[in-house]
């Protein structure tokens, strides 16, 4: 590539060419001549029900446990403005996703970061407030390949807040949007295996097949999903049911699994080449996890800088960067860089890397 051209390090969204167009293309013509009658009508707000009944089996619960959304972050809306009251506490890892950080103060919620560590959490802070009488509405956690850090929550630390949700009764909003794109390791339990009574799932097929077909879900105990569906009712009375029934019919062709195999021959090298770069360009200047899948390594500067140099100085050097601030509950940040490895080919991030350990050498 051109030494001079901008190279975005900024949004994690998936290369256009990993959408499966052609194939698309085929399921929506299929689900209009076979159920053109429902998809084209109002309807339930639940969603698709080729959808509910396929996520149902995947996930092991009844369908009416089940709620689709236009994207994930949809559902974590209505959630937001179902549970929390202005003045609500609401625990996040610290860093999050930082679209959810505002979803969450603009319902109200008063959000208190607890510390994330390499497997998680920490307990001890979080156990810690819990026992000096803090209660939180909810807990909102990305175990698998966390956006924007990259950790994996470990199978203690799951378990440590699957029996505090159970003991102090806050609702954990598990956000799983990454998880099946695992390159190394094995699956651990979801919250809501080990929690199913406090814990709604959410996830999406933004990042397994396309994020412009907005179809997400949520997994959870029965009234609340029946009250996310309610709420749904009122907002926008039903979602699109044509992308949904696509995702259903992509499903059942046996194209998702064969998707998610050619996704993870897709990003792998990207993360190889992402690691390889950090090490090569950045070793002993910064800190950064080995993600076992996702679309993000987080890194740290060992220098203090600040974010506004940082990107001034990155852009200058024609690499886009998101502001690290963004991602934090409670100020810092500004060391801290999310490096999303998922758009970009190998060559492209080697220079990139490349182009920032200028940078991060020039503000030392
Ligand atoms: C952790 C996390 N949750 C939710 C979303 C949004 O997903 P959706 O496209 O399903 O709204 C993203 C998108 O980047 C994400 O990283």
């Amino acid at each position: 590539m051109a030494a001079e051209s901008m190279i975005k390090l900024t949004r994690g969204v998936p290369p256009a060419e990993s959408f499966p167009a052609d194939k698309l293309a085929v399921c929506a013509a299929e689900v209009l001549a076979q159920h053109g009658d429902i998809i084209l009508q109002y309807g339930p707000s639940r969603g698709f029900p080729g959808l509910l009944a396929l996520i149902a089996q995947e996930t092991g619960v009844a369908e009416s446990q089940v709620i689709i959304g236009q994207g994930s972050l949809q559902l974590q809306d209505l959630c937001a403005r179902m549970f929390v009251e202005a003045g609500d506490v609401v625990y996040t890892e610290d860093p999050s996703y930082d679209r959810t950080l505002t979803v969450l103060r603009r319902a109200g919620a008063r959000v208190v970061g607890i510390p994330l560590d390499d497997d998680g959490p920490n307990i001890e802070m979080l156990q810690n407030r819990l026992q000096a009488g803090e209660r939180p509405v909810l807990f909102y956690i990305i175990p698998d390949f966390q956006n924007p850090s990259g950790t994996l929550l470990s199978l203690e630390k799951r378990q440590r807040i699957a029996a505090l949700a159970q003991q102090y009764g806050f609702w954990v909003i598990e956000d799983v949007p990454y998880r099946k794109l695992r390159y190394a390791g094995v699956d651990l339990p979801t919250l809501f295996e080990l929690a199913p009574d406090r814990v709604i799932q959410m996830s999406s097929f933004s990042k397994l097949i396309s994020p412009g077909l907005r179809v997400g879900f949520a997994v959870g105990p029965e009234p609340v999903i029946g009250q996310l569906a309610k709420m749904a009712e009122d907002t926008y009375i039903n979602p699109s049911y044509l992308n949904q029934a696509m995702v259903a019919e992509f499903a059942h062709r046996g194209w998702l699994d064969a998707q998610i195999e050619v996704l993870k021959q897709l990003y792998t090298p990207r993360l190889q080449a992402m690691l390889a770069a950090l090490e090569t360009y950045l070793s002993g200047r910064a800190d950064w996890r080995t993600p076992q899948g996702g679309f993000f390594v987080g890194m740290t500067l060992r220098a203090e800088v600040s974010a506004d140099d940082l990107l001034r100085r990155a852009r200058e050097a024609n690499l886009l960067l998101t502001d690290g601030r963004g991602f934090f509950t409670d100020g810092g940040g500004d060391c801290f860089v999310r490096l999303p490895f998922c758009a970009l080919t190998p060559a492209e991030i080697d220079v990139a890397i490349a182009r920032l350990a200028q940078v991060v050498d020039g503000l030392a």
